[in-house]
């Protein structure tokens, strides 16, 4: 853990370049390369579960109720293999991910995530291996929202190269983040919008399975089940009561001060955790932009964002 948070330093930390891999844009301290040696060097076994998403549309929450469910029972292993996994499971990580490391930590069953677009991720691979991926997506609003108050604790983006990409003043952020002229995991002009619609045509697939972050607020008990059901575990009452306690936000949150009370060279991964902030946020004239461009991205699938 403390080698991983020094790498965070320095991966994050004033100076961090950005990186580009074939048109995608991503910030600094995400090592895409790494995605293909993952793509050779990954070995994907059918119980192993990938968690896609866009950045701060619920990844860590998702990650967390995995955990529960697969390890909730046996404080031990979910020590064990949570922390494990958190430090190092996303595959653009690669300065952490060390996929030699990995393989011979021997996990029951291995949790991946990531927020590389769907043709950065060989989907085939974890298909042909019986592995299930879970998506989450988020209303773009709250995500927006979300970004700018996780990338505003980074040092890189006060430096002189990335202050344009960062602005410090609200209102610019947004326009810049939604004009899709920011380092974030997606081309030059595009966003999360796009990003969502190449991963939703695997919607029906199978082994697949897509959640609403809104309906997992709302509905804890029902999304969980669903998660639970999807990954082969079924859990009493009591244990499917025990795991929407131990990831409701503020039990995530307190149990995250309790473990890594200094993770915070910018990485706040809890910080709201509601629907509708974006309403403190953004101007109407935002606002109405994004919904335009839903309707113009998405239009043609049967995507509907929860906003409140
Ligand atoms: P906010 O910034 O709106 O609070 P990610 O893990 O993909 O980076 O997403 C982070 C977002 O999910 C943050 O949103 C965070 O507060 C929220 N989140 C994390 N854990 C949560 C939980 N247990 N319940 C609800 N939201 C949670």
């Amino acid at each position: 853990a403390m080698e991983y948070l020094k790498q965070f330093k320095i991966l994050f930390g004033e100076g961090a370049l950005p990186k580009e891999v074939d048109g995608y844009l991503f910030p600094p301290g995400f090592e895409p390369d790494s995605a293909k040696v993952a793509y050779d060097q990954i070995e994907i076994n059918e119980d192993d579960i990938l968690i896609a998403t866009y950045p701060k549309t619920g990844t860590t929450w998702v990650v967390g109720i995995v955990h529960q469910i697969l390890y909730g029972d046996n404080p031990t292993d979910l020590e064990k293999y949570s922390t494990l996994q958190f430090f190092f499971h996303y595959l653009e990580f690669g300065a952490v991910c060390k996929y030699d490391v990995w393989k011979k930590l021997s996990f029951p069953r291995q949790v991946f995530a990531t927020h590389l677009p769907e043709p950065l991720v060989n989907m085939k691979k974890f298909k042909a291996n019986g592995a299930k991926l879970i998506y989450v997506i988020r209303n773009p609003k709250d995500q927006a929202v979300s970004w700018r108050h996780f990338v505003k604790n980074f040092a890189y983006t006060k430096s002189e190269f990335w202050k344009p990409f960062f602005p410090e003043d609200e209102k610019e952020f947004y326009d810049v983040y939604l004009a899709g002229n920011q380092h974030a995991f997606a081309k030059k002009r595009k966003g999360y919008l796009e990003c969502i619609k190449e991963w939703y045509k695997h919607k029906n697939d199978e082994n697949v399975l897509f959640l609403v972050y809104e309906e997992m607020k709302k509905n804890p008990h029902i999304e969980i089940k669903k998660i639970a059901d999807f990954i082969g575990k079924s859990l009493t009452d009591e244990q499917l009561n025990n795991v929407v306690e131990k990831t409701s936000f503020a039990s995530m949150k307190k149990e995250s001060e309790k473990t890594a009370p200094d993770n915070n060279e910018g990485a706040q991964f809890f910080r709201k955790g509601q629907i509708g902030d974006w309403k403190n946020h953004l101007t109407v004239a935002q606002s109405e932009l994004i919904d335009r461009k839903v309707k113009e991205i998405l239009g043609d699938t049967d995507i509907e964002f929860i906003y409140e």
